[in-house]
């Protein structure tokens, strides 16, 4: 297996950022519905202090796989097999996950930076500790939330489709080895 993609198979370096940022995107989302749910400060502030570390992360990869497409590797060729209607379902939702998660981490750092929670986890700021709700950013955090789960509900499902009702090799090239 090659660190570059080949028509057929995806490489080493696009199929480790896929994994590392499904692994990445369901602890955000976990953490951040914990949060939401925690009313006692402290707990929210450690709940916070995780995720907005793992936020950063995600916009990072998300950035550097942007980055990875666009001057260094070629997407494989589709399989075939497919609607075409389906094939550009497909292409909607992708655009659409990197477009959301740029989104979550843009409204999630302005959040931080303007309630000043930045300052108090990562820079020893005193407290309190902010109210979310006040600041206009906590808003498309939220519904850019459950946007990204619907998002991420399709795709997921959409690739178990292929693998166990179609049997084709959609999932198995988004893998290691061959
Ligand atoms: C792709 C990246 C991210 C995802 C998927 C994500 C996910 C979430 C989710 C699901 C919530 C709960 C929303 C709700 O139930 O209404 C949340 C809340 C929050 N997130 Fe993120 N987040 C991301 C990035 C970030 C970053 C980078 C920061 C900060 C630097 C951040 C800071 C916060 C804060 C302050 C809250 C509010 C907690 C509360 O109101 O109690 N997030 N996030």
């Amino acid at each position: 297996m090659t660190r570059k993609s080949t028509p057929t198979t995806y490489g080493t370096v696009a199929v480790s950022i896929h994994w590392l940022t499904v692994i990445l995107i369901v602890a955000l989302l976990a953490s951040g519905m914990l949060a939401d749910d925690t009313t006692d400060a402290a707990s929210k502030a450690e709940i916070l202090s995780v995720h907005a570390p793992m936020g950063i992360a995600v916009l990072l990869l998300t950035l550097a796989r942007l980055v990875w497409w666009w001057r260094l590797d070629a997407w494989p060729e589709p399989l075939g097999g497919d609607l075409a209607w389906q094939e550009k379902a497909a292409k909607a939702v992708h655009a659409l996950l990197y477009l959301v998660i740029l989104g979550m981490a843009a409204s999630g750092i302005t959040l931080f930076v303007l309630s000043g929670a930045g300052a108090i986890l990562f820079a020893g700021a005193p407290g309190p500790f902010p109210d979310f709700s006040d600041f206009a950013p906590r808003g498309p955090h939220g519904i850019g939330a459950r946007i990204l789960l619907v998002l991420f509900a399709g795709h997921a499902g959409a690739a178990l489709y292929h693998h166990f009702i179609k049997g084709d090799a959609t999932l198995r090239r988004m893998w290691f080895g061959r």
